[in-house]
This record gives structure tokens, C-alpha cells and sequence, in this order.
């Protein structure tokens, strides 16, 4: 067998040095050895955006950009979408394991037991008026939680986070759909514990009308639920892990994870394709909008992805759900603009050749159109999806021991030492 190893040798100095390969990985520390003077701090690594940075292992969720695979503890991401529950897949994310049938009918009961939400966070959630963007307003229900559950300090208590787990898939549906009510002016809508995950979370907004929750439209909520549930290392996950590694509470680190998920080069993506679409208007605008983005003026919002150098495969499975939700809802007219604006993009070079797709959010937003959502709610949707797979590498991270506070290095280029200058002597 080959050896385990990789030699580099510094040419400044020919120092060489040996580093062993584990996991196709190097350890980045073994690289401090390099030194061009003695008192050098020694060679670091230089990778913004971390493209080739492990910083965790993972047993959670394998990603395969360049074949498009994407897997949930090691089960196909298009057979879960197929067979399960959301709520039987944040199981499988936080556990290991697909749960037998009792532990699913348990699982289920824990989670809905705790749907409902303090007086408190009612009332907080009302102070906030119409035009608040319910990204900003879930930041803040999350991070009052902290204050609201100060057990959840306890965070080397393992008993302790399933608590605060339960707490967070319990509850975020109820005061996200609290809070969009209050911003229509209607009444809060209490949980029916007797409800599915989805089917109680659509009942809760009141998109179901006086009647029950249409089980097509229930379904779809909770297929695009479970095709959201974790992504690995992406951004919000990052964010989620930098915070909780200062063993800072799971409510702090899930405010924050919200909060990097919020910007629209990431989970706030399909309320910008909503919008994209809504200002194409007509696909016979197209062509001049492809234009646009290949002049760099806008980025054709949905397309493209750190990781996926291929179809997302999430993408495929929304674009199914899309016309299974246009039978119960009437079709979405924007849906023929972004079929028709994926094909376009798809034959053209500028997208082939960087290897562009569609991600998972160029059909979601449509899909939550149909349904009732407005555009600003769509990120708050995304958010309720991730959170089991937030939870879950929060486990992970808190059960590491190779893990420590995150904080990375810096190449520092501004001023050396210099004296101050007293403010009536500056220029
Ligand atoms: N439209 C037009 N051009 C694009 C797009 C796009 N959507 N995405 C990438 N490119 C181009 C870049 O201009 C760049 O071209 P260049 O090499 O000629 O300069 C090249 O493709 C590589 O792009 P990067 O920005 O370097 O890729 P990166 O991995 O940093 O960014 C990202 C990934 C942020 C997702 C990017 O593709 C993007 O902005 N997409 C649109 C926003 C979006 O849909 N985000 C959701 C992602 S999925 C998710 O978070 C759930």
C-alpha cells in the first residue's frame, strides 16, 4: 500500500516536511512547521469562503456536487422526499437512524407536545409592525427563547438539548406562524397537536381556509420541509457551529444560523427568484434578461452553487411537486417564465461553462405562491426546514472532542506599529 503521506518542501528554505493524509485531508497545523526565519509564525492556509476547508468531520449528510447526490445519513435524498414523514427525517438527522414504528409515533408525540409558545413570545411577537421582514422577526422569537428557557445553558447536559431540541422543532413553527398573523391583523391560531407537523403548521397560518388542510398541499409542506433539512457545512450551518462552539446556547447559535441563512446568496434565494421572475414578466423577456446576467448586472437568482456542479437533486424533486401542487391550487403563472428560463440558461455557454443549475430554490418559491405564502415569508420557510439539520450538527458538535472554539487566522496587511496622533494634530 502507498504511503499515507504528503512531503512538501519549502522552497525558500528547502526545509521539507511530511504530513500525514487522512480522509484525503491534511492536518492544517502541520503546515506551522514552515518557517522562512526562526521567529516566523509559520505557514497557515489562505481560503476565503473555506472552498477547501474541512472543519468538522461529519457523519450527517454526504453531498456529491459533481454527481449531484445529496444523502441524510447516508439514505438517498429523492427516496426520503418518496417515503417519509418530516418529522420521521429530523429523527434520522438527530439520531442516526430511521426510527422503528413506535419510537416514530413517541418521536412525533415529543415533538408536537411542545407546539405551544409562551404568553411572553405572543406578545413579543406583537410588538412588531406590518413591514418587518419575518427573517428579522424569527432572529428575534429565537433569541428570546434563550432568555425565555435559561436551562438551556446547560449545553454539556445531554438530557438538557434534547429538551432545548424539542423546544426548537415545537415551537418555531408556532411563533412563525404567530407572527405572520399578527402582520395580516389576524388572530393567533393555536396548534392541534393531533395534526401532522405540516398539516398543523398550514392549519396554524390559516392557509386552510375555515376547512381542514388540503392533504396534497400538507404533503408538499412537508416533502419541501424535508428536502431543506440539513445541507451540511453551508453557510447558516457554518454560522450555527462558529456560535455554538463558544458553547454559547442552541438558541443563540440557531438566532445566528437564521441570520446567515436571511441573505439572498443563500437561503433568502427563492424570495429572490419570486421577485426575478414577477420582473421578467413575460418569457418573451428572456433572452434580454440573460443578457443582463451575462453582462454581470444582475445574477440569475436559483442558479448555481458552491457545492453542486451538476442538477441539485433537490431541484428535481421540487419541480415534480410544483405541478402536483398547480392540480390543487391552479397553476403558478410564473412556472412557465422559470421553465422556459432554465432551459434557455442550460443551453447557453455562459451557464455550461461554469457549470451552473438549478439550486434548490428556483422552484420553491413558485410552489409557496400557490399556496398563499407571500414572497417575504418564503426564508422563514426555509429556516422551519433546516432546523432539524442545524440541531443535529449541534449535537454532533457538542459530542466532538476534537472540537474546539472556532478561530480562524488572519493575514494581517494593515498599518505596522505607528504613534498616536492627539486630535488637534491630525490633518
Ligand atoms: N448567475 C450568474 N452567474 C453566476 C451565478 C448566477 N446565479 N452563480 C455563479 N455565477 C458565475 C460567477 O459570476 C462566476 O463567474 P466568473 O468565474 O466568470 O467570475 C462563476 O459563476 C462562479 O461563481 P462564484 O460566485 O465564484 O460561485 P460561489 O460558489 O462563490 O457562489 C452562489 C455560489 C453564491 C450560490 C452563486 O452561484 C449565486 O450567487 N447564485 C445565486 C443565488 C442563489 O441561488 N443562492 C442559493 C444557493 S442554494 C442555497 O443556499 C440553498
Amino acid at each position: 500500500m502507498s504511503k499515507q503521506t504528503l512531503t512538501i518542501t519549502d522552497n525558500r528554505t528547502g526545509q521539507t516536511i511530511e504530513l500525514p493524509i487522512e480522509h484525503d485531508t491534511i492536518p492544517a497545523i502541520g503546515l506551522r512547521q514552515l518557517k522562512a526565519q526562526a521567529d516566523d509564525f509559520g505557514m497557515m492556509v489562505y481560503d476565503p469562503g473555506y472552498t477547501n476547508t474541512a472543519s468538522c468531520k461529519s457523519r450527517v449528510t454526504f453531498v456529491d456536487g459533481d454527481r449531484g447526490i445529496l444523502r441524510y445519513r447516508g439514505y438517498p435524498i429523492e427516496q426520503l422526499a418518496e417515503e417519509s414523514t418530516f418529522l420521521e427525517v429530523a429523527y434520522l438527522l438527530l439520531f442516526g437512524e430511521l426510527p422503528a414504528a413506535t419510537e416514530l409515533t413517541d418521536w412525533n408525540a415529543r415533538v408536537m407536545a411542545e407546539t405551544q409558545i409562551d404568553r411572553s413570545l405572543k406578545d413579543l411577537l406583537k410588538t412588531f409592525g406590518a413591514d418587518a421582514h419575518p427573517m428579522g422577526v424569527l432572529i428575534s422569537a429565537v433569541a428570546a427563547m434563550s432568555a425565555l428557557y435559561p436551562d438551556s445553558k446547560q449545553v454539556h447536559d445531554s438530557e438538557n438539548r434534547m429538551r432545548q431540541v424539542l423546544r426548537i422543532l415545537g415551537q418555531l413553527p408556532t411563533a412563525i406562524a404567530s407572527a405572520y398573523r399578527h402582520r395580516l391583523g389576524r388572530p393567533h391560531i393555536d396548534p392541534d397537536d393531533t395534526l401532522s407537523y405540516s398539516d398543523n403548521f398550514l392549519h396554524m397560518m390559516g392557509l386552510s381556509g375555515d376547512g381542514e388542510v388540503d392533504p396534497v398541499l400538507a404533503r408538499a409542506m412537508d416533502v419541501l420541509f424535508i428536502l431543506h433539512a440539513d445541507h451540511e457545512q453551508n453557510c447558516s450551518t457554518s454560522a450555527l457551529r462558529n456560535i455554538a462552539s463558544s458553547d454559547a446556547d442552541p438558541y443563540c447559535a440557531v438566532a445566528g444560523a437564521v441570520g446567515a441563512l436571511y441573505g439572498p446568496l443563500h437561503g433568502g434565494a427563492n424570495e429572490a427568484v419570486l421577485r426575478m421572475l414577477a420582473e421578467i414578466g413575460d418569457t418573451k423577456n428572456i433572452p434580454a434578461f440573460l443578457d443582463r446576467v451575462k453582462g454581470r448586472e444582475v445574477r440569475l437568482m436559483g442558479f448555481g452553487h458552491r457545492v453542486y456542479k451538476n442538477y441539485d437533486p433537490r431541484a428535481q424533486i421540487v419541480k415534480r411537486i410544483a405541478y402536483e401542487v398547480f392540480d390543487v391550487t391552479g397553476s403558478n403563472r410564473l412556472i412557465d417564465i422559470a421553465v422556459e428560463l432554465e432551459g434557455a440558461a442550460l443551453e447557453d455557454d455562459y451557464f455550461v461553462s461554469r457549470r451552473l443549475y438549478p439550486n434548490v430554490d428556483f422552484y420553491s418559491g413558485i410552489i409557496y405562491q400557490a399556496m398563499g405564502f407571500p414572497v417575504e415569508i418564503f426564508p422563514v420557510l426555509f429556516a422551519l426546514g433546516r432546523a432539524p439539520g442545524w440541531l443535529a450538527q449541534w449535537m454532533e458538535l457538542m459530542n466532538d472532542e476534537e472540537q474546539r472554539i472556532a478561530r480562524p487566522r488572519q493575514i494581517y496587511l494593515g498599518e505596522t506599529e505607528r504613534p498616536y496622533v492627539s486630535l488637534n494634530e491630525r490633518g
